[in-house]
């Protein structure tokens, strides 16, 4: 029989464990968390409500190729992915439950134009092509989870919080090269990743947006200039969203692109996990 052994790129010594943790939020949920800022709240809220079934989606597309998966060390590392995405959809269902109780907000509503798109892909895609949309949305996830880790955008925001989307960013850089390595063992292409990213990202933000224009119209926060103002700022200025991620986004569509050539093992070894309850 033959074992291959180097299917696996992530680096050497790190594993992956499933921190079971449990956040309580229903202090900091009631209000603008993130800076008093409605439209950052709004957005980052907006993100939360996008894991329950885009997680699904990852743990899936994965899943899908369990048994084509020879490397004992790749095969370790999807058992930690499996485990690790199940306990943030978990925890992000929580979330976006106490937010909508809290607020107002249709929870159903908003999870269900991720789990529209997730049902387009699954309907329209390949089975290789889904696990190269998740490879895309991974690495999207593990540039914002490097950014948030290195104190960008939520430095200042409640404890409690924090931690939960600080825990999040860190299992998100721990596995972030999972899926890519099953795709690369399993034979998938670079026109088909790099494609799949650029579909993905263009209907990812469009939820995303729709989602946080959703819940400031309900707060009646929609249409004030501060708010406006805060959203563009939030998006476009220097430390926004799109030139803050910008060239990290790029580097994805390198032919030679791997998840660890950004090799942020120092953030992680940074991070304080807090304490499971
Ligand atoms: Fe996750
Ligand atoms: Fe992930």
């Amino acid at each position: 029989m033959t074992v291959i052994t180097n299917a696996s790129r992530m680096p050497e010594g790190m594993a992956l464990e499933a921190r079971n943790l449990r956040f309580e939020l229903s202090q900091q949920l009631a209000n603008d968390w993130l800076d008093n800022d409605p439209f950052k709240t709004a957005f980052f809220n907006a993100l939360s409500m996008t894991f329950p079934a885009g997680e699904r989606f990852f743990i899936e597309s994965v899943r899908h190729y369990k048994d084509e998966i020879k490397d004992p060390k790749l095969q370790k590392e999807m058992s930690g992915f499996f485990a690790q995405e199940g306990v943030h959809s978990r925890e992000h269902r929580k979330y976006n439950r106490v937010l909508c109780e809290l607020r107002g907000y249709s929870q159903e509503k908003m999870e269900a134009r991720t789990e529209k798109l997730v049902q387009k892909g699954k309907k329209k895609m390949s089975r290789k092509a889904q696990l190269a949309a998740t490879c895309g949305v991974e690495h999207l996830t593990a540039i914002l989870a490097s950014k948030i880790l290195n104190g960008w955008m939520l430095s200042d925001t409640p404890r409690q919080i924090r931690d939960l989307w600080e825990w999040h960013s860190a299992e998100e850089l721990e596995h972030k090269s999972v899926a890519f390595d099953v795709y690369t063992q399993v034979g998938g292409n670079y026109k088909a990743r790099k494609l799949t990213l650029r579909i993905f990202t263009v209907h990812f933000m469009l939820d995303l947006l729709a989602n946080t224009f959703y819940m400031l119209r309900k707060d009646k926060k929609l249409w004030k200039l501060s708010t406006l103002q805060s959203g563009f700022n939030f998006l476009f200025a220097k430390r926004g969203v799109f030139r803050e991620l910008r060239s990290d986004y790029l580097s994805y569509f390198d032919p030679d692109f791997h998840p660890w050539d950004d090799d942020n093992r120092d953030l992680l070894a940074r991070w304080q996990s807090p304490k499971a309850a």
